[in-house]
């Protein structure tokens, strides 16, 4: 079944600087996915080179999909406001991201806190928004270096989660569509991943915090949860091995080769 594929989450950030360049890497990467069936993909690029991968890559029909040697490379973005319309100079709506093809939506990730002081609450009106519009969000949660130094990851992933979900705990439908990224905020971007030891504990964590959160068991078993931060391919089957249901990567994702390496170590690991 699809929904049980691990998820492969490409996170461009403000990369690459020119179109000729985006279309060159999303083509490499999907000339090289031939024959992998079994993991579900998908691309977050800068919203301006949206609109040019929205048609390059359509659904094969619904009775050939399970059969098709190529898999389909979904489309997500890497934020959206919360409301759908108005006048928000600058801000991109859920509706214009569903409109042009996307699927996902990356949400709350650490640099957009850091670079433009977005909060937990902001995150929740973007979560509740994205849910609405149909999009799948992927919320991003971790803890920084003093939190961990001072080991107190349980006290603020309870805190992050409980702020970013608040008010769907009724949303039953909706959320089937939710991803949690964990992502430790001292290992994105730094080339120190977190040691899949330590990763394991927040997972289950995590797990737990959710299944109180919706009191609900058997949905909350349903919400995909991935580990995101330096994820390179000598170490992403270990987050499989884990127990995550995929990864958000970052850097790795921009080097065809490696991103490719990372998808068919993970295809293996099923
Ligand atoms: P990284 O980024 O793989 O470069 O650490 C991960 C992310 O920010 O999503």
């Amino acid at each position: 079944m699809e929904s049980m594929k691990p998820l492969i989450v490409a996170n461009w950030k403000m990369n690459p600087q020119t179109l000729a360049e985006a279309k060159q890497l999303f083509n490499s990467v999907k000339k090289r996915l031939k024959n992998i069936k079994n993991v579900e993909i998908v691309i977050c690029p800068p919203f301006v080179y949206i609109p040019t991968f929205q048609h390059s890559n359509p659904e094969p029909e619904p009775s050939v999909r399970y059969g098709a040697s190529i898999p389909t490379i979904k489309l997500g973005a890497q934020n959206c406001f919360w409301e759908n319309s108005g006048p928000f100079t600058g801000e991109i709506s859920p509706l214009m991201l569903k409109n042009f093809g996307c699927q996902y939506v990356i949400l709350g990730h650490s640099e957009r806190e850091r670079c433009f002081g977005e909060t937990d609450e902001m995150t929740n009106k973007k979560v509740k928004a994205a849910l609405s519009a149909k999009l799948k969000p992927i919320l991003c949660i971790g803890e920084t270096k003093k939190v961990k130094k001072k080991k107190e990851i349980f006290k603020i992933l309870k805190k992050q989660l409980r702020a970013g979900l608040k008010g769907i705990e009724n949303w039953k439908l909706e959320i089937e569509n939710l991803i949690i990224a964990y992502e430790p905020v001292w290992a994105v971007g730094t080339g120190n991943p977190c040691q899949t030891k330590g990763a394991k504990i927040s997972l289950f964590m995590i797990r737990k915090i959710i299944s109180q959160l919706f009191n609900h068991p058997a949905l909350s078993k349903k919400i995909k949860i991935i580990y995101g931060g330096s994820v390179n391919s000598k170490i992403a089957r270990d987050y499989i091995k884990a127990g995550f249901d995929g990864l958000l990567i970052g850097g790795a994702s921009l080097n065809p080769q490696e991103f490719i390496k990372i998808v068919k170590e993970i295809s293996k690991a099923q």
